[in-house]
């Protein structure tokens, strides 16, 4: 069985005060889940403060980016090395606002999924298509080709995770229907089958984002192929996260 992962992308949000304190909260209100992985990504500036409150914590820590260099002359960049150096276990790659509004590309963010491996760091890894894509029936094919690009020179020993993103549902408040989240999910996990194997596809988390909200998220995490979610907006807020990572704790 596949173990839920909920991860919080904070983007550009939170003060180190800021973090400090919501970070202090979800570790109190989350104590003692062990069913799911729960994962916060906060700044760069609040990782280090944040990864000495979550230390003993359930609550697993990311960065939402890096570069694939170990350290040298690469001005504004940070690398593997420095985020497993406080704490990171995970990080987020090609997230669709670094593709769209930095110009990542598939092969620097490869180059990046194979460093975070190496480096002892969960790649999750972000693929998802554009509104107009969507429109034209190119869901599949931009997805396929973003997961084959993204994944290229890794071997079924190597742990990573997907996050199904459709960028139309990306800080909109569209959320794609479960069905339509179900549709992609199981296509994704055809194409880790064919690149790695059944077993392998079938141990990987595939996780859906995408204006995720208390309010949606039991539809959607219910679904057969859906692993888990990348929350944005709702992860800012000790009440949504907590809602959203005990979504079924009512039944
Ligand atoms: P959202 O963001 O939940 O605010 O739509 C999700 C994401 O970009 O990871």
């Amino acid at each position: 069985m596949r173990k839920l992962l909920i991860a919080g992308n904070w983007k550009m949000n939170k003060t180190v005060p800021e973090a400090l304190e919501l970070a202090g909260e979800l570790k109190r209100r989350l104590d003692g889940i062990s069913d799911r992985d729960i994962l916060i990504c906060p700044p760069f500036t609040a990782l280090y403060a944040v990864g000495k409150e979550l230390e003993g914590s359930n609550v697993k820590l990311g960065g939402q980016n890096m570069y694939f260099e170990e350290q040298g002359a690469f001005t504004g960049e940070i690398s593997p090395v420095m985020l497993r150096d406080v704490g990171c276990s995970y990080v987020i790659l090609g997230h669709s606002e670094r593709r769209h509004i930095f110009g990542e590309t598939d092969d620097l963010i490869n180059k990046k999924v194979l460093s975070a491996v190496k480096h002892d760091l969960i790649p999750i890894l972000c693929v998802g298509e554009l509104l107009e894509e969507r429109e034209a029936g190119r869901t599949k094919e931009v997805v396929k080709n973003q997961v084959l690009e993204g994944l290229k020179g890794l071997t079924p020993l190597d742990e990573f995770v997907i996050a199904y993103e459709p960028v139309w549902a990306i800080g909109t408040g569209k959320t794609a229907t479960p069905e339509q989240a179900e549709e992609v999910h199981s296509f994704i996990r055809e194409l880790l089958s064919d690149l790695f194997g059944r077993e392998k596809a079938e141990l990987t988390r595939i996780l859906y984002g995408g204006s995720v909200k208390p309010e949606n998220a039991g539809e959607l995490l219910k679904m057969e192929n859906v692993d888990g979610a990348l929350v944005g907006g709702a992860s800012l807020k000790a009440d949504s996260f907590e809602k959203i990572v005990k979504f079924d704790a009512e039944g």
